[in-house]
């Protein structure tokens, strides 16, 4: 698909990326939502600063885009430390880690973004620092080579993952406190995009804030970047007010419908239920049939269809629902084999 996709939750390139930094709430009093895990949060803060240890490592889990490096961020700046980031894919071997690892001040925080992508070797390397803030490392993998024990400053983890599910127990398991991030409400997108609009010296309707959250599948990325686009398309073409009216055109134009879907997601829709007959349909079969990466589908289309109850997965893979067939005009196929009401239909 050559198209940039505006509703993906995935960051989409560098200068977007300087946007959202300028868009980002510091202190834990700026993040908006997620209340289950900012209170934990405040908690695992506030006893760590008593009994003056570093906090807990934190595993986050969930789709693009719900402000899992914002949190970073902001745990970072309440524990007044420095926070050093990097991610799964950067780190290929335990010598990469430990440039970070030994770098840092008692309490500062290590941020691994995609740590489901790990190498198993580095993984395991990690452990014993997580556990016992010490590591084996090897100097010279040659004759000479020798294996050092090196104590590290106390520190915190913060591991983030789209799929935690792609984890291994063990690594879960040394992580003290675990969150996962749900799609937040119109009402706190809302709230955000007020937020943002303020700092971006944007005029906007509140009734047109609302439009635009409720179009942003649930994630504070897609509602920003939505009112970026909405503003462009204001200043050109309107008055640079942002009503109502202008973002259903701006959101026309980029093919975003009222409920936030774009092409892919009705293609993939429509694929299934035309292509499919409905489902079940393996995630594979999807992908290929779509010409799409399967972590694509997985990661940034797949779960808001599953949240708004589009798409069922069932052990024989995804299905459309009957408010699908409805969204897209097309007629409602039950699944093969059963009534579309069947116990393969409860939970997800
Ligand atoms: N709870 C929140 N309150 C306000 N803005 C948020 C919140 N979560 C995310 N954002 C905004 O969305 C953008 C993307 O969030 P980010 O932390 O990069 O997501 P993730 O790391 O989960 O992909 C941020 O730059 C920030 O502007
Ligand atoms: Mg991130």
């Amino acid at each position: 698909m050559a198209r940039e996709r505006v509703i993906t939750g995935r960051s989409v390139g560098q200068e977007e990326d300087r946007l959202h930094e300028s868009l980002r709430p510091r202190r834990l009093d700026e993040v908006v939502g997620q209340r289950q895990v900012i209170e934990q949060l405040t908690i695992a803060l506030e006893a760590a600063r008593r009994r003056g240890e570093p906090m807990e490592h934190v595993l986050m889990s969930g789709p693009p885009g719900l402000g899992k490096t914002t949190l970073a961020n902001v745990v970072a700046n309440e524990l007044g430390a420095t926070l050093r980031v990097t991610s799964g894919p950067a780190v290929t071997k335990p010598g990469d880690l430990m440039h970070w690892l030994t770098e840092m001040k008692r309490g500062d925080v290590l941020f691994i973004d995609e740590i489901h992508r790990l190498s198993r070797t580095v993984e395991e390397f990690l452990y014993a620092a997580m556990e016992d803030f010490r590591v084996d490392f090897t100097i010279d993998s040659g004759i000479s080579g020798r294996t050092v024990n090196i104590a590290l400053p106390p520190f915190t983890l913060i591991g983030a993952t789209t799929r935690s599910g792609l984890l291994t127990a063990a690594m879960r398991d040394r992580f003290g406190i675990q969150f996962h991030f749900d799609f937040y409400t119109v009402q706190e997108l809302t709230e955000i995009l007020r937020r943002s609009a303020a700092k971006l010296r944007v005029q906007a309707e509140d009734e047109a804030l609302t439009a635009i959250a409720s179009r942003a599948r649930g994630t504070p990325r897609v509602a920003n970047r939505l009112l970026k686009r909405v503003r462009d398309y204001a200043q050109v073409r309107a008055d640079g007010q942002i009503t109502p009216e202008v973002v259903v055109q701006a959101c026309d134009i980029l093919q975003i419908d009222r409920l936030g879907l774009d092409e892919l997601d009705r293609t993939l829709l429509t694929a299934l239920i035309r292509v499919f007959n409905g489902g079940p349909a393996g995630i594979e079969a999807l992908a290929a049939t779509l010409g799409q990466e399967r972590d694509t589908l997985e990661d940034v289309v797949e779960p808001y269809l599953l949240q708004i109850g589009f798409i069922v997965r069932t052990r024989q893979g995804r299905c459309a629902t009957r408010a699908a067939c409805e969204h897209l005009n097309l007629p409602w196929v039950a699944p093969a084999g059963q009534d579309g009401q069947g116990s393969l239909f409860d939970g997800q």
